[in-house]
């Protein structure tokens, strides 16, 4: 409101006039700055909020009561507290999580409306900086590479190269490559990696004849924190080359060779091998220079070195030999010593002939040649006895089944036979992890649940039921076991995330994991899992209070005593500019009270008349307030007839740009 007095020089009148001027909206919100940036972390939990600047209007009451909407989007939304009827606080809050693979940044318009009719609107834009979390592990191209190589490759060749990308940003994007482990075991650094670019090449020989299938478990590690990484397998395929010639070794001779010997007597036994495979192991003997002697294979790479023509003449015999008399027998691995398989040799009736004479063939020795000399066969008795403890891993590994192939030659006469011995398999050895404690890091929050991670399963030396692992993990409701069968041998075993891990709540997680064979009993082996929880900022400073009493800042007091006064300062001097050019008429609003005197020196009256007139704000010069001064009639007196005559001051109508007049100071 605007205080006027509006003086009237003949009578002396005054007028109070109060002028209101009344708000328009003609003040749009603004806002402190057309466009804001904000970066907000990707692992940032929905619900999350971040403060915002509001927007002021510099009208009053309704026509500066603003209300905010933020541009349509399924992240974020609006959250406007009134703290009290000036205030509001207005918060971003995070409605759905953000990933930066997705969108890096997001660009919203805050609007701001006001109350007035029609309301004015004010926008600012939000460009919103999603900063990246380790929220991806590298992934290769593809799970399993095959590759096949000659066993002659030279040492340095390039097996596979490998291919893994991270989506991430900065560190979480770069990984390094590293080859985790190979089966089978122990032939790992018989290749090399480039940690870079994946190549992996040969730091060694391959050999066929030793491993065909090898196959190497790539892991590639980024360099976030927590570190994320991704696994693929190679399989490399080796192929055989020709490299082995043929061996051949004489296991018995017999010498010399009585003249009166009948065609297909046995000389010798040769045993003829090739350690390559397929057609570069097939092998084609013959006897060089053409002699009475012949070769005729008994078992698959022996030979028989037989008379083919009798040495004398006179003596032609009818009969040849060459007999195969094959029996198999079960013994159960681990059998000692005390164990004795006995066997007859269960001598055919010897064929009708000149070499009929020995009607009685007793076996006056017996031979026995085996893969590995852990059985004898026991003089005259013909008894084969197990003479050292045996051990199927040791013996044929995980190949099964596993034979052990005997000749078992008797003397006189001399004849061949041929035993397989199968050696059974019984749970004798325990399923064994690599490792007795795994650590695992696993970040908080950023992991969620159903998140795998692969655990390296326990090896099991036996065979079929006995090699059949089963897992179990020790009750913990934030982990559980998942595994995928891939074949019989590799159980792709992993960790499962049930429930989102809160590092502030337990830190470390310690498991155990057991494998169970299928044996009967069965045998178990037990690793450790140990499982940080990696801290992932999820917790904000907090306060101690939420509200800080300015009263008890002494500074803060000073500060808005400071800004108190220069507003009232400013609000004075506006006033006081606004009114000074109409100060001739109008005095503004203070103590000060203004009295006229007339010419015989007598003070007039005054009289107050007070009208309130309201102006509209933002009124322009078209406008138009009338002013009627209403005058009462005017007072008897003397002055009232020399109004114009003496030296008093001389009044002029209120029209006059210049009333002299006198203030008085009480
Ligand atoms: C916001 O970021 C842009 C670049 O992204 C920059 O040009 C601008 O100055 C920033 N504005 C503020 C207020 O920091
Ligand atoms: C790996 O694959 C990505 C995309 O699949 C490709 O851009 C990149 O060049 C590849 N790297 C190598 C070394 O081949
Ligand atoms: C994976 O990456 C390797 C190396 O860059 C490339 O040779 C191979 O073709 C890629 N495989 C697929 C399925 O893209």
């Amino acid at each position: 409101a605007l205080r006027l007095e509006v003086l009237v020089e003949r009578p002396l009148r005054v007028f109070h006039v109060e002028l209101e001027v009344t708000d328009i909206n003609d003040n749009a919100p603004i806002f402190p700055a057309a466009r804001k940036n904000l970066s907000i972390a990707e692992s940032s939990v929905a619900g999350s909020r971040f403060p915002l600047e509001g927007a002021s209007d510099a009208d009053i009451g309704a026509n500066a009561q603003l209300s905010y909407t933020l541009s349509p989007n399924e992240h974020f939304t609006l959250d406007v507290k009134s703290s009290d009827e000036n205030r509001k606080s207005l918060f971003l809050v995070l409605s759905k999580p953000l990933d930066r693979e997705t969108i890096p940044v997001h660009r919203l318009v805050l609007t701001a409306t006001d109350g007035g009719r029609p309301s004015l609107t004010g926008t600012t834009e939000l460009v919103i900086s999603v900063l990246d979390a380790n929220d991806n592990a590298p992934q290769f191209n593809q799970s399993v590479y095959k590759v096949q190589l000659l066993e002659s490759a030279a040492e340095g060749t390039l097996v596979a190269r490998v291919n893994a990308t991270d989506p991430d940003e900065g560190t979480n994007k770069e990984f390094s490559y590293s080859i985790l482990n190979s089966v089978p075991l122990g032939h790992k650094d018989l290749f090399t990696i480039n940690t870079k670019t994946g190549e992996i090449r040969l730091g060694g020989t391959l050999d066929f004849e030793g491993v065909r299938l090898h196959e190497l478990q790539i892991e590639a590690t980024d360099k976030g924190t927590p570190p994320l990484s991704g696994h693929c397998s190679v399989e490399l395929e080796v192929l055989d080359v020709n490299d082995n010639a043929p061996e051949v070794s004489v296991t018995s001779l017999s010498v010399p060779v009585p003249e009166d010997a009948s065609v297909g007597t046995v000389v010798a036994l040769l045993s003829v091998s090739d350690r390559d495979s397929g057609a570069n192991g097939r092998v084609r003997c013959w006897v060089w220079p053409a002699s009475p002697f012949g070769l005729e294979a008994t078992f698959s790479g022996s030979y028989s070195l037989v008379l083919r023509e009798a040495l004398d003449r006179d003596e032609v015999g009818s009969w040849s030999y060459s007999q195969r008399h094959s029996r198999s027998l079960c013994v159960a691995d681990g059998a000692g010593k005390s164990d004795l398989m006995v066997f007859s040799p269960n001598f055919p009736p010897p064929p009708p002939g000149p070499a009929a004479k020995d009607t009685q063939p007793e076996p006056s020795a017996l031979l026995g040649t085996g893969r590995r000399a852990s059985v004898e066969v026991s003089g005259a008795s013909g008894a084969l006895v197990v003479s050292s403890r045996l051990d199927r891993e040791e013996l044929c590994g995980k190949s099964a089944p596993c034979a052990l192939r005997l000749e078992v030659l008797v003397e006189r006469p001399l004849r061949v036979f041929h035993v397989e011995l199968e050696v059974t398999d019984i749970n004798d050895n325990a399923p064994i992890f690599r490792v007795t404690e795994e650590a695992l890091n696993i970040a908080e929050l950023t992991t969620l649940p159903g998140s795998r991670f692969p655990l390296e399963g326990a090896s099991d030396a036996d065979i079929g039921a006995n090699a059949q692992l089963s897992y179990r993990l020790s009750p913990n409701e934030h982990f559980s076991l998942g595994h995928q069968e891939n074949n019989e041998q590799s159980a792709t075993l992993s960790l499962v995330l049930t429930k989102s891990l809160d590092r502030e709540t337990i830190p470390v997680h310690r498991l155990v994991l057991t494998a169970t064979d299928g044996g009967r009993p069965s045998l178990t082996g037990t690793m450790e899992l140990v499982i940080s929880v990696l801290d992932a900022n999820d917790n904000a400073p907090q306060f101690n209070q939420s509200v800080y009493k300015a009263a008890t800042n002494v500074w803060l007091v000073v500060a808005i005593c400071a800004v108190s006064s220069l507003f009232l300062l400013a609000v004075v001097l506006y006033g006081a500019s606004r009114w000074a050019p109409r100060a001739a008429v109008l005095s503004g609003p203070g103590p000060t009270t203004l009295v006229c005197a007339s010419e015989v020196g007598s003070w007039s009256y005054s009289q107050r008349h007070s009208r309130s007139l309201c102006v509209a704000d933002g009124a322009g010069k078209s406008d138009l307030m009338v002013f009627s001064p209403n005058f009462p009639p005017p007072p008897p007196g003397p002055a009232a007839e020399n109004g114009s005559a003496g030296k008093g001051p001389s009044l002029s109508p209120l029209a006059s740009s210049l009333i002299p007049y006198y203030r008085l100071y009480v």
